[in-house]
């Protein structure tokens, strides 16, 4: 039987933008028409389980405006539970600003809103829904202490907890590295985490390792267009991914997210789960916007068939 997820995280409206190249401080430059995408790395990485297959529930926070509507009817459409969304009246919804330049390289801003009042009071009041669930999936968009909460409560009960630490924070508490079964950083986060200054230096295996020796039990370093690198006790191996000409890698780190929870969810191993992870991924990035890149499961199904 399939295994439920639920993703604890933030949802925003993006407001997209292109450009020929970012600009320098003090510059101005033109940017092409201004496009709003339902993304926020939480909502995303729901809308992937949701797209690919999974059984998902959210929880998270929106304002009482339109940009919460459409989030959560976007959501609902991509088979996410939003029952049990909190709808704030405190804040506008979170939005993010995004420059994407013609390598289809980003620059995001995030303005949280609403994401702030995901707090551990609204999480035990939905308590069941950690009961309920077998993977607690979060990402670093909502209040720090409500993201360990929800941490440490799904492995009181017993659940595989998958963090994606974006972004990076300064530093992770050390009893929580060892509640994480994966924990998902691209190649910055992952520098970030361990305090590197550049990866010539500290080898990203070693650095992915130091993450091991902390606590956690999986560390998936998601590679860009090298693919990913899966670290545990006993192994470090990088699985690549194949080659497309990116247009816009917007959600590519959520939905490789997403889909590995999708995997999991239906028993496959770690090496296939990666597998699966990396060709959604590699999808996502050769469309444009976040939730609006994410594929149905049918794509990736006859993509599979056409690789083999
Ligand atoms: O990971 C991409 C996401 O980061 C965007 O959708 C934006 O909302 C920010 O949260």
């Amino acid at each position: 039987m399939q295994k439920k997820v639920l993703v604890v995280g933030s949802l925003n409206m993006d407001l997209v933008t292109e450009l020929d190249k970012m600009p320098n401080v003090g510059e101005t430059v033109l940017g092409s028409e201004l496009r709003y995408i339902p993304g926020g790395k939480g909502a995303n990485q729901a809308c992937a389980v949701g797209k690919l297959g999974g059984s998902v529930k959210m929880l998270g926070c929106i304002g009482d405006d339109e940009f919460g509507r459409i989030q959560k009817e976007a959501l609902s459409k991509s088979n996410v539970d939003v029952t049990n969304l909190k709808i704030t009246n405190g804040h506008n919804t979170g939005a993010a600003l995004i420059y994407i330049d013609s390598e289809g390289n980003n620059s995001i801003i995030v303005i949280p809103g609403a994401n702030m009042e995901c707090d551990i009071e609204y999480l035990k009041q939905k308590d069941l829904l950690f009961q309920e669930s077998d993977i607690i999936l979060l990402q670093m968009e909502i209040p720090y202490d409500a993201i360990y909460y929800a941490i440490s409560r799904a492995k009181e009960l017993n659940k595989i907890v998958i963090l994606n630490p974006a972004p990076a924070p300064k530093e992770i508490p050390d009893e929580t590295f060892n509640m994480i079964d994966y924990l998902t950083p691209n190649e910055t986060e992952l520098l970030k985490m361990i305090r590197g200054t550049s990866l010539e230096q500290d080898s990203m295996k070693k650095a992915a390792r130091q993450l091991i020796e902390k606590g956690t039990k999986n560390v998936i370093v998601t590679l860009g267009e090298r693919g990913a690198l899966f670290t545990n006790a006993e192994d470090a191996i990088i699985y690549p991914v194949r080659k497309v000409k990116a247009k816009d890698t917007t959600a590519a780190g959520d939905s490789f997210v997403g889909a590995f929870a999708v995997a999991l969810a239906e028993g496959k191993s770690n090496k296939e789960a990666i597998e699966f992870a990396n060709l959604v991924s590699s999808v996502v990035v050769t469309k444009k916007g976040a939730q609006s890149s994410i594929p149905e499961r049918s794509v990736i199904d006859k993509l599979a068939q056409e690789l083999l």
